[in-house]
């Protein structure tokens, strides 16, 4: 069984490319959720460029599933999260000009800072989770820095034109995938997933939770967000159909 979120972040790009009311990524979540989706995830950037802090209090409200923040670093959203109690963050890097994330944290540069943000979110009874590249080193300080889940960055293995670039990409996310859960970490992965490239990623034993936004929303437009999650969640199922029986491990 793989958790499927849905990170409804595009949505409130296309409402805030017209600063209106429309489309809404509250009602984008629970179409998802109604759809199957297990969770729901938004990124409150610093520029608040899609999601605002008044969609992370309404979703948090609303959904009947549990709410996953990812954000920066940095001691607005820490106080941002202990006041919404999202039921999980997941910390990622940020940059004013980049597009999108553009890769993994690095924990070792901010072990301490990490450590002490994990201490607050755990008062708070927050599960902390860290966004890292399929790199051992930064897995090994996520470990150090009490993390209880990675999300593995999927973005380089997603988006290389190189087909047999790909293939070395997802044999390190497997292995960085068995390191971390060698670890007693859990694993979580996402970041440019689609229909076409999911189901090696979902056949992976030990990962666990999927975070997908881009492509579900632009198929959204397309085909509605009903569909496009129950496609998402077929090709999730024939990964898991492709799963080894000795690298399911339970915890
Ligand atoms: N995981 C993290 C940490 C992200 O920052 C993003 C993008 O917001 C995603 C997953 C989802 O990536 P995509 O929108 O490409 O599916």
């Amino acid at each position: 069984m793989i958790r499927l979120y849905i990170n409804v972040d595009h949505v409130a790009t296309i409402r805030e490319a017209r600063k209106t009311t429309e489309p809404d990524p509250l009602e984008a979540a629970l179409r998802a959720e109604n759809a199957g989706a297990q969770g729901i995830t938004v990124h409150l950037r610093e520029d608040r460029r899609h999601i605002q802090d008044h969609d992370v209090e309404r979703i948090r409200q609303a959904i009947r599933g549990p709410l996953n923040l990812e954000m920066a670093a940095i001691d607005e959203m820490v106080d941002i999260a202990h006041k919404t109690r999202p039921y999980q963050v997941s910390l990622v890097p940020e940059k004013r000009q980049e597009i999108t994330t553009e890769g993994g944290l690095d924990v070792i540069s901010q072990e301490a800072h990490l450590n002490e943000i994990r201490i607050k979110m755990a008062d708070a009874g927050i599960l902390y989770s860290l966004f890292v590249d399929p790199d051992f080193r930064q897995i090994d300080a996520a470990h150090r820095v009490g993390a209880r889940s990675i999300e593995i960055n999927t973005g380089r293995y997603s988006e290389h034109p190189d087909p047999g670039e790909r293939v070395v990409q997802l044999e390190k996310i497997r292995e960085a995938a068995g390191h971390a859960r060698d670890l007693g970490l859990r694993v979580f992965a996402g970041h440019g997933l689609r229909v076409d490239n999911v189901e090696p990623i979902a056949a992976i034993g030990e990962i666990e939770e999927l975070n997908i936004g881009h492509h579900i929303v632009s198929r959204s437009i397309l085909v509605g967000i009903e569909q496009a999650v129950r496609d998402m969640q077929s090709a999730i199922e024939r990964g898991l159909a492709r799963r080894h029986p000795s690298s399911v491990r339970p915890y």
